[in-house]
């Protein structure tokens, strides 16, 4: 099914949104302000990717996760830091920034043709083998970010769709879980078109990693039903590594998001 956030490419890059597709951003737009100003989720609470610099993204809208949300309290003690930028269960969102500001994997490796943190390639490289033998054309779109392609990524997208609309697509510089290098954009070999757009959630690749990218140790970070949880429009094709037993925690215990799995602040306003 179309998203409704779905807007028609023009000729010049631009794109245009339907009438439908205006309404749906106003919902999730009001939605995220309403829960930005109100009570956190219980005790504890909670999009775009964004291509290079220059480049055109749009929200994405995605009909299943890795995990599912039902029962999220009481957060867990963690095992591995959730506020170390290198550790693997680090929480990175409005409200927690990449610490320090510049910060910088120690080790980075390329896989697919984009950075990562070398922490991650034995789990994508198994993910991206069993999606080859499954017959998929999974590719990496967008992997480790530096702080000043953050800012670059944000400006454009300030700049294409306006502030508002811009916070729920793109971190600001100092918030992006890639400047981790733990977050992975996939894009689609068949529809390469649809790299960070919403017709990625319609693309075998994206059904597929939604059903099995959690046995590699990749969460659905930012869905349709944790907006007011994340801060973030849902991304179909953005994936956070955090490790096969932290997602298999998850799972069991039916909590989606890092946020809540932790009792970790997040939600649509920056600290
Ligand atoms: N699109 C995600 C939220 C980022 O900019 O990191
Ligand atoms: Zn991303």
């Amino acid at each position: 099914m179309r998203s409704p956030f779905a807007a028609e490419r023009l000729p010049d890059g631009r794109r245009h949104y339907s009438h439908q597709a205006v309404v749906a951003r106003r919902a999730l737009l009001a939605g995220l302000v309403v829960a930005g100003t109100g009570t956190a989720v219980g005790v504890h609470l909670g999009r775009g990717d964004d291509t290079a610099p220059g480049a055109v993204t749009s929200t994405g809208d995605t009909a299943s996760a890795a995990v599912v949300t039902e029962a999220p309290s009481p957060p867990v003690s963690p095992a591995f830091s959730t506020t170390d930028a290198a550790s693997p269960w680090v929480v990175v969102n409005k409200k927690h920034p990449v610490v320090p500001t510049d910060y910088v994997p120690a080790a980075l490796s390329t896989v697919g043709g984009k950075q990562v943190a070398s922490v991650v390639v034995p789990d994508l490289t198994n993910l991206l083998a069993a999606a080859d033998a499954d017959g998929l054309g999974l590719t990496l779109t967008s992997g480790y970010r530096s702080l000043s392609y953050q800012r670059g990524v944000h400006d454009n997208a300030v700049a294409r769709d306006g502030f508002a609309t811009a916070e729920s697509l793109s971190a600001r510089p100092g918030y992006s879980e890639h400047q981790t290098g733990l977050a992975i954009d996939f894009g689609s070999r068949s529809q390469p078109e649809c790299a960070v757009q919403d017709c990625y959630q319609d693309t075998p690749e994206a059904r597929w990693l939604a059903e099995r990218a959690g046995a590699f140790g990749f969460l659905l970070r930012y869905t349709a039903a944790h907006t007011a949880v994340t801060g973030y429009a849902p991304e179909s094709w953005h994936y956070r590594w955090v490790g096969v037993d932290l997602v298999r925690q998850m799972t069991e215990r039916g909590v989606a998001t890092l946020e809540e799995f932790f009792g970790v602040p997040g939600g649509p306003e920056y600290a």
